[in-house]
């Protein structure tokens, strides 16, 4: 009887310190190697060019988790490990890219039934082992992340910043697989050793005393592709299509690899505390904003880069009204979304019910004291407007620090594409430090502190070019 709950109450005191350390204004410790950008893994990769099957992996793997070449137009990238090239098309703090995809490959796609480890940077899938006889259709992505990449940078901040990572890399592939005509369902809740366990991968707390001198990776959302059917209408059940893999041995190991940092090792312990959900998986449809237009999403998809600050010019009031109603209508965990803004100085949001309309929330100019909380990034205090997600309550539970932190992410990346398609500026903003909303609205403290951001501006208008001596005569 004592033991279950001096584990739960352990377990409760590293969630409540972690979560005091990450909103502190404590600095980082120097940063430590951020180690290989990708884990290794063995055997013969599968051709993802081959043609066959309603749901073609190659092509949409190729728009939401390929790395590309970093184009001139937008800042270098310095994933840490001298690889010149953007890890993944999706935005992730520092460009550090932790985020790994395991594809659980059912009947109907371009690639054979089997386990899959994706790799980004050689757009190539191993085989790890075989599918079960029952495989659901489709391909179900479990996303795992390896702390060290955030960790060595970020140190006591990371853990948050995974899971945003990590919201951000479910809407790339849920955004994908909608501008592919396919249709995609997530999951944000799942138990960590259930998604482990149908990913073949040891279970969070079994990775190091299962495969020794292997980098541990911590599964944490599910994302499952199909091709549209009938059977996708709203209030059809389908059952959770974890249950048939879950149910298999473990697939194959990847190669050697170093060990987490002690700051990587203790946000991998603060993931693990944060992942062992007793309650029933929740799936739910993926949807975007472009009602219809297919061909729009794919273009913002391939067009979303982070805009290097400043980013001035505050969008117009509908274009601002679009963004907030696709972060706020992203899912179905929230978190509420407002945005600060100059002209008038204050705090708006948007309704449901009027999603072109803006709707004030508060008076005030808010961005210099938001520059300070984002970590003293001072170019926040003339942007043009800065989404602001608040949530995680100082007594929220395990569960609902992760749910919401993962969400924020999803519908950050989901608002981002939306900005994108309407030509606007965008750049997450992700360490927040005693930014505690709530109280400086004069409400209670602790109640609803920032978890994540998006800064936006108007399109960018080149100067005009200056008149040469010839031009003025
Ligand atoms: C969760 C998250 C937090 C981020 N935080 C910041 C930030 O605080 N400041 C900043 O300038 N950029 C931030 N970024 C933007 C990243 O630096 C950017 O996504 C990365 O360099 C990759 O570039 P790309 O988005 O153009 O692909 C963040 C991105 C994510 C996903």
């Amino acid at each position: 009887m004592g033991r279950p709950s001096m584990t739960a109450t352990s377990t409760d005191r590293l969630v409540a310190e972690a979560l005091a350390e990450a909103r502190s204004t404590r600095p980082v410790d120097p940063d430590t190697s951020a180690g290989p950008a990708r884990q290794s893994w063995a055997g013969e990769p599968t051709d993802l060019a081959a043609e066959g099957g309603a749901l073609d992996l190659g092509h949409l793997l190729a728009t939401s988790l390929k790395a590309g070449p970093v184009d001139r137009t937008a800042e270098p990238v310095d994933p840490g490990d001298g690889v010149s090239t953007r890890l993944r098309p999706a935005a992730s703090a520092g460009g550090l890219h932790p985020v790994n995809a395991h594809l659980l490959v059912g009947p109907g796609c371009s690639v054979p039934p089997g386990r899959y480890a994706y790799d980004p940077l050689e757009h190539r899938a191993f085989r790890r082992g075989p599918a079960p006889a029952n495989a659901p259709r489709g391909m179900v992505a479990v996303l795992t992340v390896t702390v060290q990449r955030t960790a060595s940078h970020y140190g006591h901040r990371a853990w948050p910043l995974l899971l945003l990572d990590t919201g951000h890399a479910v809407a790339a592939l849920a955004m994908a697989a909608i501008a592919h005509g396919h249709h995609a369902r997530l999951t944000l809740n799942v138990n960590a050793a259930r998604l482990a366990a149908a990913a073949g991968l040891p279970g969070p707390d079994r990775w190091n005393a299962t495969w020794a001198g292997t980098t541990a990776e911590h599964s944490l959302a599910a994302v499952h592709i199909t091709v549209r059917t009938p059977a996708d209408q709203p209030g059809h059940l389908t059952p959770c299509p974890l249950t048939t893999w879950a149910a298999e041995p473990l697939a194959t190991r990847p190669a050697t690899g170093p060990a987490p940092s002690p700051a990587g090792h203790r946000a991998g312990a603060v993931l693990i505390a944060l992942s062992r959900t007793t309650a029933p998986a929740i799936w739910w449809p993926a949807e975007s904003s472009f009602s219809g237009e297919k061909s729009s999403l794919a273009q913002a998809i391939a067009n979303r880069r982070s805009a290097p600050p400043p980013l001035h010019g505050q969008p117009d009031p509908g274009a601002l009204a679009a963004v907030l109603s696709a972060a706020i209508n992203a899912g179905p965990y929230g978190p509420a979304w407002c945005a600060a803004v100059g002209m008038p100085p204050g705090l708006v949001t948007a309704d449901p019910s009027e999603p072109k309309a803006l709707r004030p929330i508060a008076s005030g100019e808010a961005r210099p004291t938001l520059a300070v909380w984002a970590a003293r990034q001072g170019w926040l205090s003339q942007a043009g407007a800065v989404l602001l997600a608040e949530g995680v309550p100082d007594s929220a539970s395990a569960e609902q620090i992760r749910v919401e932190h993962l969400a924020a992410g999803y519908a950050a990346a989901c608002a981002e594409l939306t900005a994108t398609a309407l030509g606007l500026r965008t750049r997450p903003i992700g360490s927040w430090q005693a930014a505690d909303l709530g109280a400086s609205l004069g409400g209670p403290a602790g109640q609803r502190w920032v978890i994540h951001g998006l800064a936006l501006a108007s399109p960018f208008r080149p100067s005009p070019p200056s008149h040469s001596r010839s031009d003025r005569r």
